[in-house]
């Protein structure tokens, strides 16, 4: 094994997980001085009943405001809107129970609402150098990570593009993964979400920040991905299934906080600034292209990560079968084949690639990525080609 000159792995956010483990949280909040607390959700959670069900739980802990509203990409707009609500609330914190969407928005709003300001003033990589308020994050969907990691993704709107806000003050203090909040995920969204895992996962383990521990992390959620999503897909009352998913989401949160991602997040966070597309929908597309593409840089890893999986093959063939298992798993979730079938129009592609390029999760790509390079991702997963090791 190569030793690294220099490498790290952080971890801030207290994890508890099981099914009894609602139970726990009015010592858990009080412990972080929340004995006030603000929620944060989204319709969809909402209607389900899945607040109600948490507030059970709480015993002394008061609830001072809800925001109940948060929609998909946590615009800008809501964010603000959250932060003045919740500075006015008398809250200790937040919990932010819902998907990726919620919990970034959440992290968003708590940035205006402990240190003053713009979140605009913080945003890029290391700005925000002081703790903020706690924050708990219950996830509802399996997919963003963004119950522990360090980053948050806000929707600028007007200017149709993603922020990005990293620091580790942005892990939330504490994640609680509870197979019943995820049960009544629809099956387009658990597709979608465990797909952004399945991403996350992979693009963390072959990363040029990848250590010993992401590693770990990452490989054990590539192969619960795969074999738990269609069975979570097809029968999401399980909750064992459901459970086997938030665990790996988790992992693979850790493991990409730490690792980073790649050429995949580039293009995503491109393509989802520009046509407004679910950020797990396209990478579920673009998943399987993004790692042809890197396929020459990570030939070896891929193998291995395909003997871990037990997929037959020698060498490059047998990271193209782990690559086409991808590809398959996409399908039989739903996924559109190809871009153009997706209805995203051929004449976007350019700006995409040219905003991909720029992109910070490109850095961390493990084979250099230029512009023309990414638009030829662009356009094989536009025709929806054939893994075949071409790219
Ligand atoms: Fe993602």
């Amino acid at each position: 094994m190569l030793i690294p000159e220099f490498s790290s792995f952080l971890l801030r956010t207290r994890i508890i997980m099981g099914s009894e483990v609602l139970a726990t949280l009015p010592d858990e909040l009080a412990r972080l001085g929340m004995g006030k607390i603000f929620i944060v959700t989204d319709e969809g959670v909402s209607s389900a009943g899945l607040i109600e069900y948490m507030k059970e739980y709480l015993g002394e802990i008061q609830v001072v405001g809800t925001f109940s509203n948060v929609p998909a990409d946590s615009p800008l707009k809501v964010v603000k809107s959250l932060s003045e609500e919740v500075k006015v609330s008398g809250a200790h914190g937040m919990v932010a129970m819902g998907g990726g969407s919620v919990i970034d928005a959440a992290k968003g709003a708590n940035i205006e609402f402990s240190l003053g300001g713009s979140i605009l003033d913080y945003e890029g990589a290391g700005l925000i150098d002081s703790p903020l308020k706690p924050l708990a994050a219950i996830p509802t969907t399996a997919g963003s990570g963004s119950e522990v990691s360090a980053f948050t993704v806000i929707h600028h709107q007007e200017e149709k593009s993603k922020l990005s806000f990293f620091s580790p003050y942005l892990c939330p203090d504490l994640a609680v993964l509870a197979p019943k909040m995820t049960v009544t995920m629809p099956g387009v969204l658990t597709a979608e979400t465990g797909m952004d895992a399945l991403t996350h996962a992979f693009e963390a383990y072959l990363s040029t920040e990848a250590n010993y521990i992401t590693d770990g992390l990452a490989l054990q959620a590539i192969a619960d991905i795969i074999e738990y999503l269609p069975l979570a897909y097809v029968r999401g009352v399980d909750e064992e299934f459901r459970f086997r998913m938030a665990l790996a989401s988790t992992s693979a949160g850790l493991a990409f906080s730490n690792a980073f991602v790649g050429c995949v997040h580039a293009l995503a966070h491109a393509m989802g600034g520009i046509l407004g597309l679910p950020h797990g929908r396209i990478n579920g597309m673009l998943l399987p292209y993004g790692l042809e593409f890197n396929l020459s840089e990570v030939e070896k890893k891929l193998c291995q990560a395909a003997g871990y999986l037990r997929i037959e093959g020698e060498g490059r063939e047998r990271a193209i079968n782990l690559i086409g298992r991808v590809r398959s798993l996409a399908k039989d979730l739903g996924f559109p084949a190809s871009l153009q079938e997706a209805g995203v129009e051929e004449e976007k592609l350019q700006a995409i690639a040219e905003l991909a390029s720029v992109d910070g999760a490109i850095f961390t790509n493990p084979k250099e990525a230029t512009q023309e390079d990414l638009l030829k991702v662009l356009e094989k997963a536009h025709e929806g080609g054939e893994i075949d090791g071409v790219l």
